[in-house]
């Protein structure tokens, strides 16, 4: 799976984000090392603070499917362009980087992609 693939269906998933209060729509999705894959969507919800991360739905199906390495994740909003995950969300993805680290795919200003190392945006993380 190309990085080009992977966000594609970032853009694809992102259009079912239930977005009633923010109206940012963001999908994300994980390439795992064992290849396999798997979308998120942002879900709101009337109290606000329930939110879930598209970045983190997606990491729930994965560990639901038994993957907990995590090779590269691209991230997609239509609203803006370099959606970077958020702190919680570089947190929780920094638990289960690959070896190799995690690449983090973007769309660029121009319609390309770029790809930063979750290390590089996510120094020194907290970890037990
Ligand atoms: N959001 C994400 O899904 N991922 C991020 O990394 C940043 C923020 C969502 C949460 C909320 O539904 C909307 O974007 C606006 O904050």
């Amino acid at each position: 799976m190309t990085n080009e693939e992977l966000m594609q269906l970032a853009k694809e998933v992102s259009q079912n984000a239930y977005v009633q209060y923010s109206h940012f729509p963001v999908g994300a999705c994980i390439l795992t090392e064992n290849g396999k894959v798997y979308k998120g969507c942002n879900f709101e919800n009337s109290s606000y603070g329930l939110t879930i991360c598209a970045e983190r739905n997606a990491t729930g199906s994965a560990i639901a499917d038994g993957e907990k390495s995590f090779k590269a994740i691209a991230i997609y909003s239509p609203k803006m362009k370099k959606c970077f995950p958020c702190g919680a969300c570089r947190q929780v993805l920094s638990e289960f980087q690959a070896n190799e680290g995690l690449d983090v795919v973007l769309e660029d200003e121009n319609d390309g992609l770029i790809v930063y190392k979750l290390n590089e945006i996510f120094p020194e993380g907290f970890k037990l």
